[in-house]
């Protein structure tokens, strides 16, 4: 019986080149570790489609973390599971960014990042080196036009995309930030055993206690596929490769039966990654009658909550930020937003993901923003007698 679905694209490189002898776990456990915190914030919306681009974050996050220091750091180094040396970092990320440069007749992998800064904004030369280290476009913008900043960065995420993100910032985000970090990464493959669209039918789709929840389009073929049970993470695993030389895949998994979507996230986020090698059958592959729905996720998540839940806190701290290795000036970041296009259909799959992530200048001085509910009094001062009291809590445009 089919129930919720989850999938998590993870690259595995081919092992004849070099990437073999780089460890991608710690990046593999970050983004198992956000899938978790994310679903579980996103479905508390009432949104059970779920699709990130854990990688964007991670890439941008591992940036800001060379300018960063104190207790930012820290969690940083912390969170994103980074090697607790700089050198160890940069070759990591580096390794990131060559393995998605790394060409492929069948599949198109395309990934780029850049930084838009305030012309006044001074960022230290160390910094604008280690971003142009990672292959980053660097922009210096006048954004006091937002509308006209926001088309220019929807334009570079849109060319990057092939189209498939036209509108990855609005006017209204954009303002206030001095500085924007953007990471695009584009993927489109055919499957290695492509799906027979005659076969296809609508069926219905259940959740984990059996009970059918609407209907989907299912797919379906009979093909090698390496399947596995993994009773560590509670999940059947089915691995689909895409192109001829199947350097890459996508992994299915489904929970066993009475075992809710959450568990089997949360299983994933706590276990070791053993279940990333049991899965796979040595000598020739079984025949497996796959059934698959087509499915299609447009989503755009606010990435802030499930990164602090999951430890990163200061970077977001409007007044103890430390990023002195960015800029002089009070940094921090106020906006994290991640926009995910992703289709899987009968011949293959293609997604576009846009990260942007905004800072803002800390404010130095004090504070006030009455933008929630709040409480007033009028009151003679020389007495202290109040006159009147009231709550504004029901907003009106008067
Ligand atoms: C892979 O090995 C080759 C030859 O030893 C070397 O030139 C190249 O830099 C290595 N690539 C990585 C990512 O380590
Ligand atoms: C901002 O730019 C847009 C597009 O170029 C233009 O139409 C608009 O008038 C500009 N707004 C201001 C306040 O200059």
């Amino acid at each position: 019986m089919w129930k919720v679905i989850v999938f998590v694209s993870i690259v595995t490189a081919a092992p004849t080149d070099n990437y073999s002898v780089i460890n991608f776990n710690p990046i593999n456990e970050f983004t198992l570790k956000l899938l978790d915190n994310t679903y579980a914030f996103q479905e508390s919306f009432g949104q059970k489609n779920v699709a990130i681009s854990p990688l964007s974050a991670w890439s941008i996050f591992s940036l800001l973390a060379e300018g960063s220091a104190g207790e930012t750091f820290h969690e940083l180094m912390k969170a994103l599971r980074l090697p607790n040396d700089l050198r160890a970092t940069q070759m990591l990320h580096g390794a990131v960014n060559s393995l998605l440069k790394s060409a492929n007749e069948d599949v198109t992998l395309y990934s780029q990042t850049a930084m838009f800064s305030e012309v006044s904004l001074m960022i230290h030369p160390e910094f604008c080196r280690s971003a142009n280290h990672y292959g980053t476009d660097i922009f210096n913008v006048d954004p006091s036009n937002t509308t006209e900043f926001a088309n220019f960065i929807n334009y570079y995420v849109c060319m990057s995309t092939e189209g498939k993100i036209r509108e990855a910032v609005r006017p209204e985000l954009l303002e206030d930030l001095k500085l924007i970090l953007v990471d695009v990464l584009y993927f489109k493959a055919s499957w290695a055993h492509p799906f027979d669209t005659t076969q296809t039918k609508e069926e219905a789709f259940y959740n984990s206690q059996g009970k059918s929840i609407g209907s989907v389009n299912m797919m379906y073929h009979k093909a090698p596929h390496n399947i596995g049970d993994s009773t560590q993470i509670g999940a059947q695993i089915l691995e689909m490769t895409y192109g001829k030389n199947e350097q890459y895949s996508m992994l299915i998994l489904v929970p066993f039966d009475g075992i809710p979507i959450q568990k089997m996230l949360s299983n994933l986020a706590t276990q070791p990654l053993d279940w990333m090698t049991e899965y796979k059958i040595s000598g020739s592959l079984p025949e497996i009658d796959c059934y698959i729905p087509r499915f299609k996720i447009s989503s755009r998540t606010d990435l802030i909550p499930p990164l602090q839940y999951g430890g990163i806190q200061r970077i977001f701290d409007r007044m103890n930020a430390e990023l002195p290795g960015v800029s002089d000036s009070p940094l921090f970041v106020s906006k994290t937003i991640q926009n995910v296009e992703i289709e899987v259909n009968e011949e293959g799959t293609v997604a576009a993901a846009s990260t942007i992530v905004g800072l803002e200048d800390r404010i130095l001085g004090q504070r006030f923003e009455a933008n929630k509910e709040f409480a007033f009094i009028v009151m003679e001062r020389s007495s202290g007698l109040m006159l009147l009291a009231g709550v504004y809590a029901d907003p009106h445009v008067v």
